[in-house]
């Protein structure tokens, strides 16, 4: 007999397949579905690369059509596509909404991520499918399956926060993209980049919230021994905005150009704030070796603290001392 992890897959696949039908086929699915993605820029082969879809505005419609095929109620609700209300009535997690089908990694469906058209603030933005047997959302990155040739090709990560954001830098012609999505990044995501690549760019949204995740995930990643550069937008743009407002073109270059390493970041978004104030800018100094510290390669080490020197104009027994500390402090 099929395992129930086995089951898991192939309901999950078949909701894939009823989402991505939806989209194309259906009046509603074209109307609503299609023509919101269209206006967003988005072409028709990173649409079907992707394999979106649409869910219905209906109680049970994907439900109804994977238990009429012969699919397991049973299954079904241990994705969390099918949920069974309080009075035993059966509706689907996903409706009326854009649907984002996550892979693993061997490009198998795992989950879904569901976008909502409609404005309102009190509908939330996203729904993702719960963790399950087959989708441990701290263990996946959004993308990878799409990705991984060109990260090790091109031996760099670029790193985004939403579906959307891998959709549009893919469109740009830039396949070396993931997102953590739904998730804030986790050391199990950084380790499965680091199979790939020792490198990675992070693309967060130019937003207060992108910045602090930033700081967060470059912290993280240079603990886990990967090299980490930083690519900041302006504010009120993520990647995906970004690239439909300048363009391809424009947006490669904008990403070649503008990639900093994180001292550079670090002290660019923190002096920021600080100006001439010493007392602020010695804080600032402190932070920035704090990051260094989390480096285990004592030479790698030693390479940053010479850039944050000449940088900041701090002679660099200093930094080593503050380094050695920190250090000692936390073995
Ligand atoms: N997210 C989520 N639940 C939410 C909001 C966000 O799971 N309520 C996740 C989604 O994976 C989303 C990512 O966090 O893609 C980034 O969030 P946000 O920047 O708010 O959304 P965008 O990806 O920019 O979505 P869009 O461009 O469609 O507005
Ligand atoms: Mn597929
Ligand atoms: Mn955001
Ligand atoms: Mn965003
Ligand atoms: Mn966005």
């Amino acid at each position: 007999a099929q395992s129930a992890k086995e089951s898991l897959y192939i309901v999950s696949q078949y909701a894939s397949a009823f989402f991505v039908k939806q989209l194309w086929e259906t009046d509603e699915g074209k109307g609503i579905g299609l023509s919101y993605f269209k206006e967003r820029g988005f072409r028709e082969d990173i649409l079907k690369k992707f394999e979106v879809g649409y869910s219905p505005d209906v109680w049970d419609a994907m439900t109804q059509s994977a238990v009429n095929a012969g699919h397991n109620l049973e299954f079904l609700e241990a994705t969390g596509l099918s949920i069974k209300n309080e009075k035993g009535k059966i509706y689907d997690r996903f409706r009326g909404r854009v649907m984002f089908p996550i892979h693993g990694f061997t490009g198998r469906v795992i989950g879904f991520g569901g976008r909502t058209l409609k404005t309102d603030k009190n509908v939330p933005k996203y729904v993702n499918s719960p963790e399950s047997e087959i989708y441990h959302k701290s263990n996946v990155l959004y993308g990878l399956f799409h990705a991984k040739k060109a990260i090790r090709d091109l031996d760099n990560c670029y790193l985004a926060e939403g579906y959307a954001d891998v959709l549009s830098v893919h469109q740009a012609g830039i396949e070396n993209v993931v997102a953590s999505s739904g998730t804030s990044l986790t050391v199990e995501q950084i380790k499965l980049i680091g199979r790939f690549t020792q490198n990675v760019t992070i693309l967060f949204d130019g937003d207060a919230a992108g910045i602090k995740a930033s700081l967060r995930g470059l912290d993280m990643i240079l603990e886990e021994g990967l090299n980490v550069k930083i690519v900041s937008f302006p504010d009120g743009h993520d990647p995906d905005s970004y690239m439909h407002h300048v363009g391809a073109g424009a947006f490669k270059t904008y990403l070649e150009q503008n990639r900093k390493d994180f001292i550079l970041y670090k002290a660019n978004v923190l002096l920021k704030d600080a100006g001439d104030d010493p007392i602020k800018r010695a804080g600032i100094i402190r932070d920035i070796v704090e990051s260094i510290a989390k480096i285990p390669d004592p030479i790698k080490a030693s390479v940053f603290i010479r850039e944050c020197s000449s940088l900041l104009e701090i002679e660099e027994r200093i930094l080593l001392t503050e380094l050695n500390k920190m250090r000692s402090a936390k073995s």
